[in-house]
């Protein structure tokens, strides 16, 4: 097991953003998780291209794109120029997936599928082999700091069993209401991402909360 950490740059101190952005760095996290809200899709407007970029600009781990907006094929060529090193697009947001996910290929990102609490794991089985993540939302996308979704470990469980099914060789990724509660029994369910935002850059010493949230399992 290699559980990999990716810290929200949302919960982050936006006055701060370099520092912040450092701290990670500095860290044993594995990416910067990005998340982009359009207050369409989701309720709520995070921030756009120009803090990607400026993030992009001091990050030295790879930049996991979380895109919660309508009619993201506008914007994935933007978001790969502003740094992304994968973006993930939410399949409710995609009426025409299979393409968007070739799209995204062809910039020579990886590629995510994000799913909401309420979409069954089985809508993934023909796109699941093309993707390198799929982003299981474990609360409902908009905001940091909701509390996690115990149905995750089902959805968890299921998608490891198509993933084997179909050959994917997809990462699944863990993102809402994550914890050092939460985070061995979401490794051993067979998680391999865990995004954390609140509870690491609300903690007293962020760099630590990481560490112990990579070395759980
Ligand atoms: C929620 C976002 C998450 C969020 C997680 O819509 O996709 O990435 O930052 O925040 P926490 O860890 O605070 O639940
Ligand atoms: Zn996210």
């Amino acid at each position: 097991m290699n559980p990999l950490i990716a810290p929200s740059i949302l919960a982050a101190d936006f006055a701060n953003l370099q520092q912040e952005v450092e701290m990670i760095n500095d860290s044993v996290a594995d990416y910067i998780h990005v998340d982009i809200m359009d207050g369409v899709f989701v309720p709520n407007i995070s921030f756009g291209l120009p803090v990607v970029e400026a993030i992009n600009r001091h990050a030295k781990k790879p930049l996991d794109v979380h895109l919660m907006i309508v009619e993201p094929d506008k914007y994935l060529e933007a978001f790969q120029k502003a740094g992304a090193a994968q973006i993930t697009v939410h399949l409710e947001a995609c009426p025409h997936l299979h393409r968007t996910v070739q799209a995204i290929k062809a910039l020579d990102c990886k590629v995510g599928v994000a799913i909401n609490p309420h979409t069954p794991i089985r809508l993934l089985q023909d796109i699941v082999k093309e993707v390198d993540t799929v982003l299981i939302m474990s609360v409902n996308p908009g905001f940091g700091g909701q509390e996690f979704i115990e149905n995750t470990y089902k959805k968890i469980h299921a998608l490891g069993e198509l993933i084997v099914e179909t050959g994917s060789h997809a990462k699944i990724e863990i993102d809402g209401g994550v914890s050092l509660a939460n985070a061995k029994k979401l490794f051993e369910a067979g998680a391999n991402v865990l995004v954390a935002g609140n509870f690491v850059f609300s903690s007293e010493n962020p760099t630590e909360t990481i560490n112990k949230l990579k070395s759980i399992v």
